[in-house]
């Protein structure tokens, strides 16, 4: 049974560490190549195991899958390829039993069109769901403005029943809700609270920032009345209990962080944001167009943040999810230094201040593929493949943005052990297993008590014994420094010092101030010098 939990305090989540399931690429359970919520409930004693408090779901709602269920049909059903409400019902009550909850994944910018809102929608102009979705006038192939799609092509789609256009800003499946009309509102909270009432522990809210858009003045993000609705929406649903919420926000900034995530609970727990994960694109705006990470730049962007939402707002920390690569062939080192980076990385993000989260695969070191085009299924990456090659791009340069950028690097298939196909499937999966599973995996990371998964467990456990973890002001050391990342993390119990070296060469590090000082963790077993960091060192004193 759960014991006296934690979850019952309002601010649970500021303790808490999430863990990101990817569903169709976490654990077939019937063969049928695509992962399910029976699979997870077999998996649910490894991750009690590594010690998370709740679990992120990616959408399993009905869908048609064009964006992998971030197009749903129906909210308050299960899609079959997934499992059955029962089975949901299950996951809920018997993560509860291992103190884990469970996060619901909310896309509430728009819908399929396959959802019946949409499909009366578009019957006729004086439909009463018509006004569900944002229309403009207009004549085929005169659009109403030269608004782009984020997968690629126009935001724009012609519906000649109703002689108008309908807004998507993703893909055509994938139409725009009108958050303008309160009928829209007033429907989506009251889905909101039957989840609730079925005793999820909170949500995640894709594409957060979007919901305020204003199409004719080509307003996407952070619209005027964006944080208007999300008074209302915590008023009408979420707010009224204890329960996480984190908002998707690519167009967050420090300033508006402290609205989104303002610490009088009106609008969400915290925001998702990704400033740091633009710096490797060229110009910081187009995700395939390569370029090195600028190091110091991301130093001081962490920086912006710590210091920024210092009781003003709430982190979320991650290096992954099922939108970016793997965070060690992107930053680290998924060769001769995959282990050491991997638990470098980890330091870094778990000693800062936020709520950490684990993105499936991350515990064990899975690195980014490298198949070749027929291998990728991901919507983006395709219409990306398209478009480039019809621009006459070489083949090999879009296939070296795909390998490092492409959001199917983080979808293949969970390596749980050595059998075929990784033990993911008995059947054909849905992607291929990345082939290195015979080397990382699960089963191998269970059994090696230096392993990067007993580490991520090491870090999980020191933030819940230490509440300098949770609540320590943030100051960034060696701010200038080209190859150490070193924070110090005060509070009037104690204090933290984190020592990262982001790199593959030894390099001279000050570190005597913490001589005497309890070394909490290392990726190194003998930490003597306090001059110096070998290749990825990390540390982390107490003191
Ligand atoms: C963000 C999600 O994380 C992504 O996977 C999805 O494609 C878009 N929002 C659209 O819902």
């Amino acid at each position: 049974m759960e014991n006296n939990s934690i979850f019952l305090e309002k601010d649970w989540w500021k303790k808490a560490v999430i863990y990101q399931i990817y569903p169709r690429s976490f654990q077939d359970s019937n063969g049928d190549g695509i992962g399910d919520i029976p699979g997870i409930l077999r998996r649910l004693d490894y991750l009690a195991d590594l010690g998370i408090d709740a679990i992120w779901l990616s959408p399993v709602y009905q869908s048609p899958q064009d964006d992998n269920g971030y197009d749903i049909s129906d909210y308050e059903k299960i899609d079959p390829m997934f499992g059955t409400m029962e089975d949901m019902d299950q996951l809920i009550a018997k993560a509860k039993e291992k103190n884990i909850r469970i996060i619901m994944d909310l896309v509430l910018n728009h819908t399929s069109d396959e959802h019946t809102w949409f499909l009366e929608a578009k019957k006729s102009r004086d439909n009463p769901y018509h006004d569900y979705y944002i229309w403009r006038d207009g004549e085929p192939g005169k659009m109403p403005n030269e608004m782009r799609a984020v997968f690629g092509g126009p935001a724009w789609e012609w519906v000649p029943e109703v002689g108008q256009y309908y807004l998507h800003q993703f893909t055509v499946k994938q139409p725009d809700l009108n958050w303008e009309n309160p009928k829209v509102r007033q429907e989506l909270y009251k889905m909101i609270n039957w989840w609730i009432d079925k005793g999820v522990g909170g949500f995640r809210l894709d594409t957060v920032d979007l919901f305020g858009k204003k199409p004719d003045e080509m307003i996407t993000h952070n619209g005027p009345l964006l944080h208007d609705y999300l008074k209302e929406m915590s008023r009408e649903s979420y707010g009224r209990k204890p329960l996480i919420t984190v908002g998707e926000a690519w167009g967050a900034d420090v300033e508006n962080a402290k609205l989104y995530s303002n610490p009088d609970g009106s609008e969400l727990s915290m925001v998702f944001q990704f400033e740091a994960m633009l710096l490797d694109e060229q110009g910081g705006k187009e995700k395939w167009d390569l370029s090195p990470l600028p190091f110091r730049q991301m130093k001081d962007v962490f920086n912006r943040w710590q210091t920024g939402l210092y009781e003003k707002g709430w982190n979320s920390l991650f290096w992954e999810n099922h939108d970016i690569p793997r965070i060690i062939s992107r930053w680290g080192n998924d060769k001769e230094y995959r282990e050491k980076s991997a638990k470098m990385l980890a330091t870094l993000l778990h000693g800062m201040q936020g709520t950490p989260y684990i993105y499936q695969g991350e515990e064990l070191g899975m690195t980014n593929t490298a198949y070749d085009i027929s291998e990728y299924r991901d919507i983006e990456t395709l219409n990306m493949y398209k478009e480039r090659k019809e621009k006459g791009v070489p083949e090999n340069e879009i296939m070296a943005s795909i390998h490092a950028k492409s959001r199917d690097n983080a979808r293949s298939p969970m390596q749980w052990d050595t059998s075929p196909n990784a033990g993911f499937t008995s059947g054909i999966p849905w992607m291929k297993v990345n082939p290195n599973y015979t080397e990382i995996n699960g089963e191998a990371a269970l059994k090696d008590p230096d392993s990067i998964f007993h580490y991520y467990q090491k870090l999980i456990q020191l933030r819940k014994q230490y509440d300098v973890f949770t609540d320590g002001k943030f100051e960034m050391l060696l701010p200038e420094d080209e190859s150490i990342f070193a924070y110090k993390r005060g509070h009037n119990e104690g204090c933290l010092t984190v020592f990262c070296n982001f790199y593959g060469e030894t390099v001279e590090c000050p570190m005597e101030a913490c001589n005497g000082a309890q070394l909490l963790i290392s990726n190194y077993s003998d930490s003597d010098s306090m001059t110096s960091l070998r290749p990825y060192e990390a540390r982390i004193y107490y003191q």
